[in-house]
């Protein structure tokens, strides 16, 4: 098998699942794709993550009203919320008698990146398994009240939630820039007009034929538009500094 048959399934056909089989995800295969999490490059090999899984129907019940129900949230048999979690290394660090404490911003930069990487990972992993998942950003809407639920202490901060479950679709890939656009040699490079227009009337037509498209959207410029209108934009800004700030990562 070459690399690319290897890679091909996990990596290159991989698309977001949001239907599920009522089927739990069997413990050992959790602990395989929270190893495989793990195992993702980490910033100093501070390890600056932690994910909690959320079994308790009352939580997710509570997950839900905080940010915003999703349908797949209710069929995905796993749920693991992805931290930036720095609590741990400054036990640590006390435990040694050092006196290392980030600074807001940098804490949440760096432990942006190590989450994300080992929440992709994880993705990886449970496609490698037979699974699908679908990231949940909604998370950012209810940051404050999603630290009371899963009693997070003061330098964890949830950043996104990852359902896991066997797939119950098959989907097609969605549509992506070509790699000439996005791979950029010594210096940045803007696409061209015809580039743009292309890649935009390819999507489009791609998304339509996946009949992605629901309410009174009919395009993907429609569908930004009703999605991200500027005073929803504005708001979500507001209300993202002020929940990074009370929670001491701004
Ligand atoms: C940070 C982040 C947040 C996301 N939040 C949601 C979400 O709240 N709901 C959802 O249905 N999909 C969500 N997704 C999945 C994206 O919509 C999806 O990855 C994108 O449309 C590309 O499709 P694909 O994953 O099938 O290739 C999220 C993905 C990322 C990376």
């Amino acid at each position: 098998m070459t690399v690319h048959e290897r890679l091909s399934k996990p990596l290159l056909n991989r698309r977001s699942i949001r239907r599920f089989k009522e089927r739990p995800v069997p413990k050992e295969m959790v602990e395989k794709i929270v190893k495989a999490g793990q195992n993702a490059p980490t910033g100093g090999g501070q390890q600056a993550y932690s994910f909690i899984l959320v079994s308790d129907e009352g939580k997710k019940r509570s997950i839900m009203q905080a940010i915003g129900r999703q349908a797949f949230m209710e069929e995905a048999p796993l749920w693991l919320m992805i931290c930036i979690d720095w609590a741990r290394f400054y036990r640590l660090c006390e435990e040694l008698d050092l006196e290392i404490e980030y600074g807001p911003l940098t804490q949440f930069y760096r432990g942006v990146m190590d989450a994300m990487l080992a929440a992709e990972n994880m993705v990886i992993a449970a496609e490698d398994l037979g699974l699908g998942s679908v990231f949940n950003g909604g998370v950012r809407n209810g940051l404050t009240k999603l630290s009371e639920i899963l009693k997070l202490p003061k330098n964890v901060l949830p950043v996104l939630l990852l359902c896991i479950g066997y797939p119950d679709e098959e989907p097609p890939t969605r549509p992506r820039w070509p790699v000439e656009v996005v791979l950029h040699e010594n210096e940045y490079r803007m696409p061209s007009d015809q580039q743009i227009k292309d890649y935009y009337e390819e999507s489009n037509r791609r998304m339509t034929e996946m009949r992605y498209f629901t309410g009174r959207a009919s395009s993907l410029a429609d569908h930004w538009r009703r999605r991200f209108p500027r005073s929803l934009v504005e708001n979500t800004e507001v209300k993202l500094r002020d929940q990074l700030m009370e929670l001491n990562f701004l």
